[in-house]
């Protein structure tokens, strides 16, 4: 995948189609959110556990210039049978069925709800990377491609960690997807060659230099077509607050990531329930193991890092239930290759991607092996990337 950011010709043919469809490229100026993979730490955050996420250097690219009347003009790359979708700042409220611009929406309504002033219309035109229901996170990378748009255009200085929680806020609000902090947290805080380690419940980070020596992180797409993930997913959150509730009614704790595993299971029989039990398992199992993952990561340790990747798949494919044929069938096979340390899927699952630490000199191989082990259980093919880790939501100087 190439990076359209750093591609200046890209640039040109998008200032062009700006002109194209805005009738010129006065005073525009231009934009790049990224998207994200997550090392390990898979639903953990909306249970007040760590992830370790990081930027890549695919995402969605933005131009963008004010208008002088109330009017919002949108165009992607993307869609363009969709042409150009307008509305009045008066109408954001208004959801476009499942059009792309309820992010814009659902953006403009949470900066406004949090005291920012909106005033006045804008144009803006946008190009996405990221495959869609990849899990490399297409929407939380257009909602902060927005809020970095918004923040410069009217000059609100909205400090990154409020845009990051902007960004979630939209999803959860107007999108309807009860999702955690990872995604927009990954996105607007992301730097070159580092990753994240992020407690979700104090939203205390610390960055982690990405030291792979002779490994490159090849994401595998099983590019299955759009599950139901938001059902599914928001169906998991309902159930790790219900094994909360459960538990709570015995132990003083606010979320399942304050359990240590032996804690987990010293009180297990108050959940009363398998399925129950199952799901906070992962939840406390996968928090603790991305602590560890860390510090294997931090010491150079690449292959225990890789054996918790494989640990963290079992546990959601076993406990969670978020993988599914098509990503047990890549990180698993992966897991067997030449020259690899360890596979799992990432993001929210039910298709979408999975990441595995694969030797440099080894990628080509291991991508002919993986990819016809796919295609003969899956019946299509899976799509291969090597993950180049680059810098957050930003405005592009040109
Ligand atoms: C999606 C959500 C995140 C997170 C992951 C699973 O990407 O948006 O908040 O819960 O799934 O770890």
């Amino acid at each position: 995948m190439s990076t359209v950011v750093e591609n200046s010709s890209v640039l040109s043919a998008l200032t062009k189609k700006f002109t194209e469809v805005f009738g010129d490229s006065k005073n525009v100026e231009y934009y790049f959110s990224p998207g994200r993979i997550n090392l390990i730490g898979e639903h953990t955050d909306y249970n007040g556990g760590y992830v370790f996420p990081a930027s890549i250097t695919i995402g969605t690219t933005g131009l963008a210039r004010l208008r002088n009347d109330h009017k919002v003009k949108l165009y992607s790359e993307n869609f363009p049978d969709l042409g150009v979708i307008e509305f009045d700042l008066s109408d954001v409220e208004n959801k476009d069925g499942g059009s792309w611009s309820n992010y814009v929406k659902g953006m403009i309504i949470a900066l406004k709800g949090a005291g920012y002033s909106v005033n006045h219309g804008f144009e803006l035109l946008i190009k996405g990377e990221i495959p869609t229901a990849s899990g490399l996170s297409s929407s939380a990378s257009l909602e902060l491609l927005v809020g970095v748009v918004l923040d410069d255009l009217f000059d609100l200085h909205v400090p990154r960690l409020e845009l990051v929680q902007l960004g979630q806020k939209t999803e959860n609000d107007f999108i309807g997807i009860n999702s955690g902090i990872l995604d927009q947290f990954a996105i607007g805080f992301g730097e070159v060659k580092h990753a994240i380690l992020l407690d979700c419940n104090t939203l205390k980070y610390e960055m982690v230099p990405v030291e792979l020596r002779d490994y490159d992180i090849v994401i595998m797409n099983t590019n299955k077509p759009r599950a139901l993930t938001e059902s599914k997913y928001n169906e998991r959150f309902s159930e790790t607050r219900e094994a909360l509730k459960r538990m709570q009614t015995k132990l003083e704790i606010k979320s399942l990531g304050q359990l240590s595993n032996e804690s987990f299971d010293a009180n297990v029989d108050l959940i009363a329930d398998e399925t129950l039990i199952k799901r906070a398992r992962h939840a406390v199992y996968e928090n603790n193991r991305t602590k560890i993952a860390q510090k294997a990561f931090v010491a150079g340790d690449l292959a225990k890092f890789g054996q918790l990747l494989n640990a963290s798949h079992k546990s959601l494919k076993e406990d969670y239930a978020v993988t599914g044929i098509e990503l047990d069938t890549l990180a698993e096979t992966a897991q067997k290759q030449a020259g690899v340390l360890g596979a799992r899927m990432t993001g929210a699952g039910f298709g979408g991607c999975a990441i595995a630490l694969v030797a440099h000199d080894k990628v080509n191989e291991f991508e002919r092996a993986v990819g016809a082990e796919y295609e003969r259980v899956v019946g299509y093919p899976a799509s291969f990337y090597v993950a180049q880790i680059g810098a957050g939501a930003r405005k592009i100087n040109i």
